[in-house]
């Protein structure tokens, strides 16, 4: 296995390359498949998720564009308001949107910007994300493509950060304790 600067506090890897890969191909085949023909939007809520996205839009094999979104966000249990802190360059109105997160965990975020793009009009939402912290979920959501259900333990790697770092992971990997207490 490679090794990256900082990659001393990671506990295991629970993801490698290789198998992200075999499922982003099969999420990828399935969104083109499903949306065929469609005005098809790839939209993402920076900034994590674009390691995801770049990764998943080259498996769609069917035209497509991407926007982006940022929003302050509940994760990490604090519990304020979400907003947004970036909105989309183009309108959604009548464009299949698939929402492309890399983890839900509450759900708290995702509710959010899905009532905000719901408001828009596009012709069909739908979300896929790449991790599925199932067991923390407040707000139920519908997801129609999934990658992972992942345990409820801190995760680095493929997009996920620790204080904004190891984002550049190819991998997804837990955390030593000590170094989330
Ligand atoms: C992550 C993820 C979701 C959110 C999920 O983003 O990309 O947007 O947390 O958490 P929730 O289901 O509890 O609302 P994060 O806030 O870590 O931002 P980042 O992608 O910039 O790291």
């Amino acid at each position: 296995m490679t090794r990256y600067a900082g990659d001393d506090v990671i506990e295991r890897v629970l993801l490698t390359q290789e198998v992200i890969a075999e499922r982003v191909a099969e999420l990828g085949h399935a969104i083109a498949t499903d949306h065929a023909g469609h005005d098809l939007r790839l939209i993402t809520v920076l900034r994590g998720s674009v390691i995801f996205l770049a990764d998943l839009c080259r498996a769609v094999e069917t035209p497509l564009t991407l926007d982006f979104m940022a929003v302050s966000s509940f994760a990490g249990g604090g519990g304020g308001s979400v907003r947004i802190t970036k909105d989309l360059d183009d309108p959604i109105e009548g464009a299949s949107v698939v929402l492309v997160e890399d983890i839900i965990d509450t759900g708290l975020t995702l509710n959010y910007v899905l009532s905000i793009l719901r408001a828009r009009k596009p012709a069909s939402l739908s979300v896929c994300t790449l991790l599925d912290k199932d067991v923390r979920r407040i707000v139920d959501l519908p997801i129609e493509y999934r990658g992972f259900s992942v345990p409820d333990q801190f995760l680095v790697g493929y997009g996920l950060d620790l204080a904004g770092r190891l984002r550049n992971l190819p991998y997804v990997a837990t955390v030593r304790e000590d170094e989330v207490a």
